[in-house]
């Protein structure tokens, strides 16, 4: 992307479904063998890659218009989650749980290493243990069967983690008896998944605390979900209004699922207005007032927002620090931001960050999906041109970033070479 920065983003834009709700909802559909009909699923490319891998194990996957899918798998053709699929997103790990729940075996490739750490998945496989799974690790796959079905158990979570309990939710679901997850995420995703489970017929409570309830049944039946909205889209293009002195309006923007970053914004002087379709962002001639910021699980700061708002204190009147808790290797685009003349010095898990005047046009290079998008924040702030390259990863979370930025006034082209 060619970004020619300066321009305050001004302007209306439309917030899209969640990708990190998307993906779990399209997996629940093999939880049943009646249509799962999904309605404002976001155009992107982690949910092309996820259809791929749910129609080669045997799940017929409709689009019925460009947002909205109906999901049905009536029986499988494998159990197997293939490398190929599982190397080019994660969250395919989230096809074991509902699979173990409904046939009984799975395997799935192991996620390898990950741009932004290496995110374990071994919390999942001792739930699911814990459930009565018998799981080995051979070639680099996950082997798990539960030929008796599994049972449900008090799962104690060492650390918070979203596709974990998303995973055990969609395994539980169908087990029998009760099972309680405790230090489970509160996750506003993980909330939204545990809905549709329930509108799908299972008996689930307490999502949204810390401890969830999970009663099995025997079966579920189909079941029509929207899916809510992208707050880590919305923080996104807040902060890009904020940096370049804009005002948008974001539009299905849930105020209430991003507390934690919108006061962060008001300590930085950006007005955040809620309002009854969204929320409206404002800075004007203000300076950015730093502020120190902690990612944690949610309802604290959200890790997926933390790129962005490092480049947004890299131009704030005085210094910020950030301190990323949730990944080990989430700082990538601090070393392309300083090419663009940002002052930040890495210590461990902190980034110490003095504003600077002005940022500076480079060419520079994307690494995972926040960071890329940080670095067009970053663009479309500086001092002349700037080409963000390895643009394909923020495809897989930002669903026609061009045309949003384009209809607020920004100065953008998309190129390939
Ligand atoms: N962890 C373990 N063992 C496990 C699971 C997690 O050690 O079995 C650790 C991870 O290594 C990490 C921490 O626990 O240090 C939290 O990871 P979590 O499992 O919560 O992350 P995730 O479920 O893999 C989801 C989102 C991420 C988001 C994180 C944190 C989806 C599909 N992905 O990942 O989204 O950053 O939660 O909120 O929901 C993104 O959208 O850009 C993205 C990376």
């Amino acid at each position: 992307m060619r970004i020619v920065g300066g321009t305050p983003l001004n302007g209306e834009i439309s917030i899209g479904g969640a990708k990190n709700l998307a993906l779990p909802a399209m997996t629940a559909s093999i939880l049943v063998d009646e249509d799962i009909k999904l309605t404002n699923v976001p155009l992107l490319s982690d949910i092309g890659s996820l259809s791929e891998l749910l129609t080669h194990i045997g799940c017929d996957v409709r689009c019925n218009d460009e947002h909205s899918l109906t999901l049905s798998t009536k029986s499988l053709k494998t159990v197997e989650a293939p490398y190929d699929f599982v190397r080019k997103m994660r969250a395919s790990i989230l096809v074991l749980g509902p699979l173990l729940a409904r046939f009984g075996k799975a395997v799935v490739s192991l996620p390898g290493g990950c741009s932004i750490g290496p995110r374990g998945v071994d919390l999942h496989l001792r739930a699911l243990e814990h459930m009565g799974a018998i799981i080995s690790i051979e070639n680099g796959y996950i082997k798990a069967n539960a030929p008796k079905g599994l049972h449900g158990c008090d799962m104690t979570f060492p650390v918070t983690t979203v596709t974990g309990t998303e995973n055990i939710l969609m395994a539980a679901v169908l087990a029998k008896g009760t099972t309680r997850l405790i230090n489970a995420a509160t996750e506003p995703e993980v909330v939204a998944l545990a809905d549709l489970l329930n509108q799908m017929g299972g008996r689930i409570s307490g999502h949204g605390t810390s401890m969830i309830i999970i009663d099995g049944v025997d079966s579920l039946h189909g079941a029509e979900f929207e899916i809510i909205p992208d707050r880590i889209e919305a923080g996104t293009y807040a902060i890009a209004a904020a940096a370049t002195g804009g005002e948008i309006f974001l539009k299905n923007c849930k105020c209430k699922h991003l507390t934690a970053f919108f006061e962060t914004l008001a300590l930085n002087g950006v007005e955040c207005e809620e309002k009854i379709d969204g929320v409206r962002i404002r800075r004007r001639n203000a300076e950015i007032k730093p502020s120190d910021v902690q990612t944690a699980p949610y309802p604290g700061f959200p890790t997926d927002l933390q790129a962005q708002y490092t480049v947004l204190m890299s131009i704030c009147d005085g210094t910020a620090s950030v301190t990323e808790n949730i990944f080990e290797n989430r700082f990538m685009h601090i070393p392309e931001i300083l090419r663009m003349g940002a002052n930040v010095s890495v210590h461990g898990k902190t980034a110490v960050i003095t504003g600077v005047n002005k940022l500076k046009g480079a060419p520079v290079m994307a690494t995972d999906l926040r960071a890329s998008v940080a670095l067009v924040i970053a663009g479309l702030v500086a001092e002349g041109e700037t080409i963000v390259s390895r643009l394909y990863h923020i495809d897989r979370g930002y669903e026609g970033i061009e045309q949003k930025l384009l209809s607020c006034g920004a100065n953008v082209e998309r190129f390939s070479v």
